[in-house]
């Protein structure tokens, strides 16, 4: 056993110090457990120094027993003072994390949230923005040489019937709320000056049922542009930027032929949805078409100079498509729990 310590008392010395310097480092009840097992345990130097009382002469054994002894006795005590101490500290942290303000007012009202239909009718706006389009406003109420006649839909024109008009008292002022936000195609070519670029969001008003995919009141965006030298492929195009930005890069729309009294072609266009649920497909979204130059000429425009396109858009449509919203109802009932599943963007 040459290599065994010899108990000296510097020996003995600096194992203290190395045990005491280890309880002082330690941060926490768990590496102080791990340094005491180091400098207290049975592997530990006072240990191995301990051990070799054995080999101490005689003459010499009370004196270096109390050195042992003593040293132990100091690494005991300091570590047992450090365990308190980092056991208090430990207690008090956690007091404070678990702490509780019974004092605490609880707030009372609740945050409400964005209504889903108004962001996604500001984000359609800033797109238009964004393309250097103005937004123009219509009235809800309105008169009906806009919202039909200057439209091409005279009094006696079929197609007058094919939106359930809500016509206001008293007949002969001949105000409805409107039934779409085409008659702003009319406002704004007779007053802005050319070129027009125009997007305008807004309410509009149908006798319609109050169901899961009808709403006596909804909302449209009416875009129109009239400029030298439009054609449908702006239309196109348009309506495809339209789709991207809010559908995403795979989003694009296609055209179906149809009629509407203001537009010469009309077309119907559907969105191709690349993330609906329940997979990719074509839905329809809105009408469109050349402002038919009879509307043109109403507005003192010169349709041989000048050309144009119009479209209107459900935007409860478009939020349905995006949010996977079931049933429109929801839209229109004013549940802030509903708002708040589209962020609390206030
Ligand atoms: N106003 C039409 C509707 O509500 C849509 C439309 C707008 C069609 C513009 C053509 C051009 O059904």
């Amino acid at each position: 056993m040459s290599d065994a310590p010899q108990i000296t008392p510097e020996a003995v010395e600096a194992a203290v110090v190395d045990a005491l310097a280890a309880a002082a480092a330690a941060t926490d009840t768990a590496s102080l457990k791990a340094a005491r097992a180091a400098h207290q345990g049975d592997g530990s130097p006072l240990a191995a120094l301990n051990a070799q009382m054995r080999h101490v002469p005689k003459e010499h054994k009370a004196e270096y027993g109390k050195l042992v002894g003593a040293a132990r006795g100091r690494v005991n005590q300091a570590f047992a003072a450090r365990e308190e101490e980092l056991a208090q500290a430990e207690l008090a942290a956690r007091l404070e994390d678990e702490r509780i303000d019974i004092t605490a007012v609880p707030s009372r009202t609740r945050t409400g949230a964005r209504h889903p239909m108004s962001l996604l009718q500001e984000q359609i706006s800033d797109i238009f923005v964004g393309m250097g389009w103005e937004i123009a406003e219509g009235p809800e109420l309105e008169h009906e040489w806009f919202n039909f006649d200057a439209l091409n839909l005279d009094e006696d024109h079929p197609a007058r019937q094919m939106q359930d008009t809500f016509f206001v008292d008293p007949v002969e002022r001949h105000l409805v709320m409107r039934t779409h936000t085409s008659p702003v195609q009319m406002r704004s070519m007779l007053e802005r000056e050319l070129p027009i670029y125009v997007l305008c969001p807004g309410k509009v008003y149908r006798t319609d049922e109050f169901d899961a995919t009808h709403l006596p009141v909804f909302t449209q965006a009416e875009g129109l542009v009239v400029d030298k030298g439009i054609t449908m492929a702006h239309l196109k195009g348009t309506l495809d930027h339209l789709a991207r930005e809010l559908f995403g890069p795979e989003a694009k729309t296609r055209l179906r032929t149809n009629y509407f009294p203001f537009t010469e072609p009309s077309a119907e266009f559907d969105l191709w949805h690349p993330t609906f649920k329940g997979g990719a497909r074509w839905i329809e979204w809105g009408g469109c078409g050349m402002v038919n130059p009879h509307v043109l000429r109403a507005a003192g425009i010169d349709p041989e100079v000048y050309s144009g396109f119009a479209f209107g858009i459900g935007i409860e449509r478009a939020l349905m498509f995006r949010s996977d919203v079931q049933d429109m109802r929801d839209m229109a009932e004013g549940d802030v729990r509903f708002s708040e599943q589209f962020g609390m963007v206030v």
